[in-house]
């Protein structure tokens, strides 16, 4: 068995989307994350669930929007090499997001970051908000 709290199956991250989770930072504070698939092993990376440029959540609770193996900000475009967290043009051009350091095993993703502790599942709007529209399905 691994060490480290269990995040979701690898089969539960969507090959173009997001899975988003809640961590605790170190000083207790609630942050968004989201895994994504990647081409490298494991497969599978966690980043914090904003933009480098803006206060500007990439997955705003319907997974993130994601083209040829990167992540795309829904403000202004700016994208994200969903392996190594990169961006190399728009607004948020020479930044990197923050990664959350995570181990695959057994077909599960564990969290392994002394920074973070696992919350739950899905985003810290989740349960409050009756403008939700995160669990609609079409
Ligand atoms: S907020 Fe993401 S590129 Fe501006």
């Amino acid at each position: 068995m691994p060490e480290g709290e269990r995040i979701a199956a690898v089969d539960d991250v969507p090959e173009l989307g997001s899975h988003l989770f809640t961590v605790e930072d170190a000083f207790t504070n609630e942050r968004e994350a989201i895994l994504v698939t990647c081409d490298e092993a494991p497969g599978v990376r966690a980043w914090l669930n904003n933009c480098t440029h803006e206060a500007q959540r990439l997955d705003r609770g319907d997974g993130v929007a994601m083209r040829n193996g990167e992540i795309i900000c829904p403000k202004h475009g700016s994208m994200f090499d969903a392996c190594s967290g990169e961006c190399n043009n728009g607004n948020a051009a020479g930044t990197t997001l923050p990664s959350i350091e995570i181990t695959v095993a057994d077909g599960a993703v564990f969290l392994r970051d002394d920074n973070y502790e696992y919350l739950r599942d899905g985003g810290m709007d989740d349960d409050d908000g009756p403008d939700s529209t995160s669990h609609l399905s079409f």
